[in-house]
């Protein structure tokens, strides 16, 4: 079939296998064009692994540190006349060239959330691995089963305590408007923690320990946001910050926790606002990081998800540098974002961004095409006229 994107509020509904390997294989090119990160991961799991954040961690630790991964995500495949989602032909891509360049690479497509899933991963690192030495906690959802209880729990982005109006943009139509959003009920915010908050990454942890495949020395890294004031209401105090405030907590509980029984250490890594499938259904944010994508571009200091994890890999985590903290225990890679100066800009083109003047004042246009780009549209060297061959299997 000819695949064409068809873009519908915030999502896309259709992704191209073809565009989908080159965006892979350009991120692979990046990390090994930054060179080898000394003393990196041998053995890791990363739990959200198709896309974003999680995608690009794991094609760091692989083509970076050469580490055997497992992966964990939630993708559908190709239906009749539909493809997959962009996950799916992600993972194919990079398991291909994992095992081409001689690295394991095992996948499980499923509920990370459920403990059959836990058990089924579990059985297969203690089969293949033995153990693991990094766990990446990656999960972005807008529902968790909880596995205890059967209860369906769903995230909302919604202001606590009072109303908040700001600007947004329809990035399909390039409109600006003000939005206003009325506060979560105290329901909707336990919803959003439960989802999104840190329970799910502990029991990870304690089914990973239980079984006995956690290395001695082993890390564990969760992935926050904070961004500016602009958008505190609707991110950071709203309920989704509330749920990174329950992740947080988790972190600390894993940190004493890997310590107390000899392993190695847990923490939050805060990262850039950017576009992927997650962060483009927030209200207000994406009309911040087109803003924020047009002065870091002109500054140079502009990274994407996979500049950003593995700067992360190589100052940080690992090539024998020790983590930097903040006041607050986290690691931020947000920092180039969060320079005084880049923010006194986003400040002053803020409130004068109009419809009219949108693609003049803020990268729009970069916005939309790393949107595209999310779900294999846009890629040099990829003729979208041709017919492409949606059914693929996972290997
Ligand atoms: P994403 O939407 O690109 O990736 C989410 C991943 O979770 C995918 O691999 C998906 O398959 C997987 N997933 C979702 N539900 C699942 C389930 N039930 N079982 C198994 N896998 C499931 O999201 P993104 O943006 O990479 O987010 C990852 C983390 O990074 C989140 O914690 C997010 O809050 C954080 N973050 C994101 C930022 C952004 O601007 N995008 C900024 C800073 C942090």
């Amino acid at each position: 079939m000819v695949i064409k994107p068809k873009v519908r509020g915030f999502v896309c509904v259709t992704s191209h296998p073809a565009g989908c390997a080159a965006h892979v294989a350009e991120q692979i090119a990046h990390v090994r064009a930054c060179g080898p990160i000394k003393d990196g991961p041998r053995k890791v799991l990363v739990l959200g692994a198709s896309t974003g954040y999680g995608l690009a961690s794991r094609i760091t630790a692989a083509f970076g540190s050469g580490a055997a991964t497992v992966g964990v995500f939630f993708e559908r495949p190709s239906e009749e006349g539909r493809p997959a989602t962009p996950g799916w032909y992600n993972t194919i891509a990079f398991t291909q060239a994992a095992r081409a360049a001689g690295l394991y690479a095992r996948n499980f497509n499923g509920d990370a959330f459920s403990a059959a899933l836990k058990q089924e991963v579990v059985a297969a690192i203690r089969a293949d691995l033995g153990q693991v030495d990094l766990v990446v906690y990656s999960l972005a959802s807008p529902r968790r089963t909880h596995p205890a209880t059967g209860v369906v729990h769903k995230s909302v982005l919604k202001p606590v305590g009072t109303s908040y109006t700001n600007k947004t943009v329809d990035t399909d139509k390039g409109l600006v408007s003000d939005i206003t959003i009325g506060p979560a009920t105290d329901a909707e915010i336990a919803d959003t923690t439960a989802t999104m908050g840190g329970e799910d990454w502990e029991l990870w942890m304690d089914a990973l320990e239980a079984a006995g495949v956690l290395a001695p020395g082993a890390t564990a890294v969760a992935y926050s946001y904070i961004g500016p004031e602009v958008t505190w209401p609707i991110y950071k105090n709203g309920t989704i910050g509330l749920a990174k405030n329950d992740l947080e907590r988790a972190a600390s509980r894993i940190d004493a926790r890997l310590k107390a029984h000899g392993y190695g250490r847990a923490f939050i890594s805060v990262n850039k606002a950017l576009v992927t499938q997650a962060s483009s259904a927030i209200p207000v944010v994406p009309l911040y990081i087109s803003i924020l994508y047009k002065i870091m571009k002109a500054r140079g200091t502009h990274e994407g998800c996979i500049g950003q994890m593995q700067r992360l890999f190589a100052t940080q985590m690992f090539n024998g540098n020790p983590l930097t903290f903040d006041d607050a225990g986290r690691v931020r890679v947000d920092d180039w974002e969060m320079r005084a100066e880049v923010q006194a800009e986003v400040a002053q083109i803020w409130p004068q961004v109009t419809t009219e003047n949108l693609a003049a004042l803020t990268d729009i246009a970069g916005y939309r095409a790393e949107f595209l780009k999310l779900f294999g549209f846009g890629l040099a060297g990829i003729n979208y006229d041709a017919e492409a061959e949606p059914h693929i299997a996972m290997p």
